[in-house]
C-alpha cells in the first residue's frame, strides 16, 4: 500500500460517521478512541470490551443543550438511561446537565446513586409494579409518566397513603406509525405501550388523573419509536397531543427520543440540530402558550461513542462458500444483529491504516447460528490474535448484554485525552456463581 493509501484510510477514519469524535489512526497505524491506541488498551483490560471516548458523550449532550438554547428557554433534555444503563454514564450526563428517563426500579436506583436529583427523574414503564410506584414516589421523582388507567388508580391509592402529591405525564400512543423496524416501534395504536387518542382511552387516562386527588396532571408523553431518519412522524404525533391537550394543566410536552443513529458509512441520520429543530417548530406550530419542550434521546447520546473491541481467533475458510472469521464475544454482548438484523462496520484495530480487501463473517463464540455480528464485511485479512473493532455499539449492547453460554459480561473503559479507565469492571466466573444456592 502506498503511503497516499494510508493517508487516505487515516482520514477515512477520522472523518467517519460511525466512530466516537476524535477517532483517528495513529502513528503506529493502529485505530485510536479517545487519544486511547485501542490495541494497548485491550492489552491492558482484555476483551471483548466496551470503550468509549467519554468526550463523545459529553459533546452530544452539549449538542442537544446548544440546539435547543438557540430556539427556546424553556426545555429540558431527557437521557433515556435504557441505551447505556452504568454508573459513569449517569454522572457523565448528570454532570453535563440532562434529565434522566428511567423505565424500572433497577434504572430508578442507579440513577439515584450516581447522584441525579429526584427531581430531575422521569420514570416510565408500561407494567409499573407497586414496588416500583412507591419507590418512584419516595424517591421525589419529578415525573410518573402514566402508561394505563390501572397505573393511575394504583399510583393515586399509593400517593394518599405516603401523603404526597405526585406530577404525572400520560404516556399518549398518537397512531403515528414511525419508519423503523416493527420491533421498535411504538406510535401506532396497536402498541403495548401508552393510552389511545384513536380508542379514547388517552382521553380518559386525562379525566382520571385531574379527578385523582393524590395526582398533579403537568402533561403529555408520546414516544413513537427508535433508529428514526424520517422526522415527519413526530410532527404528525405532535399535532395529535395538540388535540388532547389544554393550556390549563399542559405545562409540559415530552416528544420521546428516537433519533437514529448511523451504523454504517451509508447511513445518512438527520443531526441533532435538525432533530431539534423539527420538534421545536412542530410544538410552536399548534400550542399556545409553548409549554416546556422535553426530549428523551438514548442511542443518540451514546451509539456512536461507543466501540466493542473484540479478539479474533479462529478463521474458517471454506472455499467457493465464505470465510468465518470467530471473535471472543458475539450475541452475548451485542444482540442487535440477531433482534433486528442490524449492520455494523468493522476493522482490524492494528492495521486501521491498511486498505481492506478480504469479504468475510464475523461470528460470535456462542453456540447458535445466528450469532453472528457482520455479514460481509470487508477487512484487512484477519489473523488469529488481532484486535477486530466493530464501531457504533455504544447504545443497548450493554445494556441488552447477557451471560448466555456462562459468558463473563465485559468491562467498560472510558478514553479521555489518552488515560484509558475501567468503569465497569468485567464480570468474573465467581460472579457467575454469586447469586447460586
Ligand atoms: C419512552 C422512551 N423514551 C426514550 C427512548 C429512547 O429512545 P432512543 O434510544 O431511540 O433515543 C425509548 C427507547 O425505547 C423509550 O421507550
Amino acid at each position: 500500500m502506498t503511503a497516499s493509501e494510508a493517508t487516505r484510510r487515516s482520514n477515512l477514519i477520522e472523518g467517519s460517521v460511525v466512530y466516537p469524535i476524535g477517532s483517528r489512526v495513529n502513528d503506529r497505524g493502529r485505530l485510536e478512541v479517545g487519544g486511547c491506541d485501542v490495541v494497548e488498551v485491550t492489552r491492558e483490560f482484555g476483551t471483548p470490551a466496551y470503550i468509549y471516548a467519554e468526550d463523545d458523550l459529553r459533546a452530544r449532550a452539549q449538542a442537544y443543550l446548544a440546539a435547543f438554547r438557540g430556539r427556546i428557554d424553556d426545555f429540558e433534555v431527557v437521557y433515556a438511561s435504557k441505551a447505556a444503563p452504568f454508573t459513569a454514564a449517569y454522572r457523565v450526563f448528570e454532570q453535563e446537565g440532562l434529565s434522566v428517563d428511567v423505565a424500572s426500579g433497577g434504572e430508578l436506583h442507579m440513577a439515584v446513586r450516581a447522584g441525579f436529583d429526584p427531581a430531575r427523574i422521569h420514570m416510565h414503564g408500561n407494567n409499573k409494579s407497586d414496588a416500583e410506584l412507591r419507590q418512584a414516589v419516595d424517591a421525589g421523582v419529578g415525573h410518573v409518566i402514566c402508561d394505563s388507567l390501572a397505573e393511575i388508580e394504583r399510583l393515586d391509592a399509593y400517593c394518599a397513603e405516603a401523603g404526597r402529591v405526585q406530577p404525572v405525564l400520560i404516556r399518549v400512543t398518537p397512531g403515528v406509525k414511525a419508519d423503523t423496524h416493527t420491533y421498535i416501534q411504538t406510535g401506532q395504536l396497536d402498541s403495548k405501550f401508552g393510552l389511545g387518542l384513536a380508542d379514547g382511552l388517552a382521553a380518559l387516562g386525562v379525566e382520571a388523573v385531574l379527578a385523582a386527588p393524590n395526582l398533579r396532571l403537568v402533561g403529555l408523553h408520546a414516544h413513537v419509536g427508535s433508529q428514526i431518519f424520517e422526522l415527519e412522524p413526530y410532527v404528525r404525533a405532535i399535532e395529535a397531543l395538540a388535540e388532547l391537550a389544554d393550556p390549563e394543566w399542559c405545562r409540559l410536552l415530552n416528544v420521546g427520543g428516537g433519533l437514529g443513529i448511523a451504523y454504517t458509512e451509508a447511513d445518512e441520520p438527520p443531526s441533532i440540530e435538525t432533530y431539534v429543530g423539527v420538534k421545536v417548530r412542530g410544538i410552536e406550530r399548534v400550542f399556545d402558550p409553548v409549554p416546556r419542550i422535553v426530549v428523551e434521546p438514548g442511542r443518540s447520546l451514546v451509539g456512536n461513542a461507543g466501540v466493542t473491541a473484540y479478539t479474533v481467533g479462529t478463521v474458517k475458510e471454506i472455499p467457493e462458500v465464505r470465510t468465518y472469521v470467530a471473535v471472543d464475544g458475539g450475541m452475548s454482548d451485542n444482540m442487535r444483529p440477531m433482534l433486528y438484523g442490524s449492520r455494523y462496520e468493522a476493522i482490524i484495530a492494528d492495521r486501521a491504516d491498511q486498505a481492506p480487501e478480504t469479504t468475510v463473517t464475523i461470528a460470535g463464540m456462542h453456540c447458535e447460528s445466528s450469532d453472528v455480528i457482520v455479514r460481509d464485511a470487508i477487512l484487512d485479512a484477519p489473523r488469529p490474535g488481532d484486535v477486530l473493532v466493530t464501531p457504533s455499539t455504544g447504545a443497548y449492547g450493554y445494556a441488552m448484554a447477557s451471560n448466555y453460554n456462562a459468558v463473563p459480561r465485559p468491562p467498560v473503559v472510558f478514553c479521555r485525552a489518552g488515560d484509558a479507565r475501567v468503569v465497569v469492571r468485567r464480570e468474573t466466573y465467581e460472579d457467575l456463581t454469586a447469586r447460586d444456592e
